[in-house]
């Protein structure tokens, strides 16, 4: 008997042209799957950079528009806005109000754009509280659960009512999902649908964001955001949301959690998002300004590694940038 020699595995046999590289690759990002997050700013008449995220700034509304009529051109998935009132008070009362900041720039960007692109909103009360919590507080200085619930009910009704297409949630009190949905549908709002933020970390990679709202937090959000150091949770929270009638579940922060996002994709049956966050970002840009990494090839990578552990959505301050560079 001939000896049989056994070939050498080549996997990079498969590598070793750029045409080759693109026929098996397993994943692609693509613009459609893109959503960026804006700022708009009460009382402004020109944008306001944020320094903490060069390139990203405070809208005016009518530099918003301009803003969300390039993201529609451009074909990206949508924008999820987050408003910046003049005047911040203990209850929050700006968010419900149908003439705050956040509920005027939904309305003003569906008349924009209309539906050619699907408006969303951060649902949550940190920017408008003058204590800078996501909820109103107890007697004793506490995140009130319950109590934050009426009002998320009310802000929900209040971005239905002008126009918006998805609200987000993000202020991981237990069983917002259940009462925005019940409060929507009982406002006849049954096609608001809902993008729920349900594995949501009390992260330090949100610091540069603190800045692009005008935070006003002392203190952090331990009580209501999920510990660093566990993931059941992180897996427990979408099950409970879907359960609840969230339409799509997101985890946030992307990069240091992305095995978080990958048992989040393999466990609920609607679409998962990623919120790369304003750290993430800052990050990079950071590093780029001062000539340590090359800035458009950690942009794509990134959203790649982002699709590759399940997201099939990926919220990014690069939305607009990336449309420009897949296109070429
Ligand atoms: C809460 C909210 C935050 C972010 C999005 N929604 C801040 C927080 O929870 O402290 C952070 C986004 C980012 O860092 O890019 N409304």
């Amino acid at each position: 008997m001939p000896e049989i020699q056994r070939p050498v595995v080549r996997p990079r046999r498969l590598r070793a042209t750029p045409t080759l590289r693109r026929l098996v690759a397993e994943t692609s990002v693509e613009a459609r799957q893109l959503v960026l997050p804006v700022f708009v700013r009460e009382g402004i008449d020109a944008p306001v950079p944020i320094s903490s995220m060069p390139g990203v700034v405070q809208h005016s509304r009518d530099s918003l528009k301009a803003a969300v009529a390039q993201a529609a051109e451009l074909g990206i998935g949508g924008v999820m806005l987050f408003g910046v009132p003049t005047s911040k008070d203990a209850a929050g009362s700006g968010a419900i109000d149908p003439d705050g900041i956040l509920n005027v720039a939904i309305a003003d960007c569906v008349a924009e754009v209309g539906d050619a692109l699907p408006i969303m909103a951060d649902l949550c009360l940190d920017e408008f509280t003058d204590h800078g919590h996501c909820g109103v507080l107890d007697a004793r200085g506490r995140v009130d659960n319950d109590a934050t619930l009426a009002v998320y009910a009310e802000m929900a009704r209040a971005q239905a009512a002008a126009g918006v297409t998805i609200v987000g949630p993000s202020g991981m009190m237990d069983g917002q999902v259940g009462v925005i949905r019940a409060a929507l549908d009982a406002a006849s709002h049954e096609d608001v649908a809902i993008l729920a933020y349900s594995a949501k970390y009390a992260s330090a990679f949100y610091g540069p964001f603190r800045e692009a709202v005008d935070s006003s937090l002392h203190g952090d959000r331990r009580t209501n955001q999920q510990d660093p150091a566990s993931a059941l949770e992180a897996v427990r929270e979408p099950l409970l949301d879907v359960e609840q009638g969230a339409d799509m579940v997101m985890v946030k922060p992307g990069l240091p959690y992305l095995d978080v996002l990958r048992q989040v994709r393999d466990a609920v049956d609607v679409p998962v998002a990623a919120y790369n966050i304003s750290g993430e970002y800052s990050m990079v840009e950071a590093a780029a300004e001062r000539g340590w990494i090359d800035r458009e090839a950690a942009i794509l990578e990134s959203l790649t590694a982002f699709r590759r552990a399940g997201a099939d959505i990926v919220l990014t301050y690069w939305a607009i940038e990336a449309a420009q560079l897949l296109a070429r």
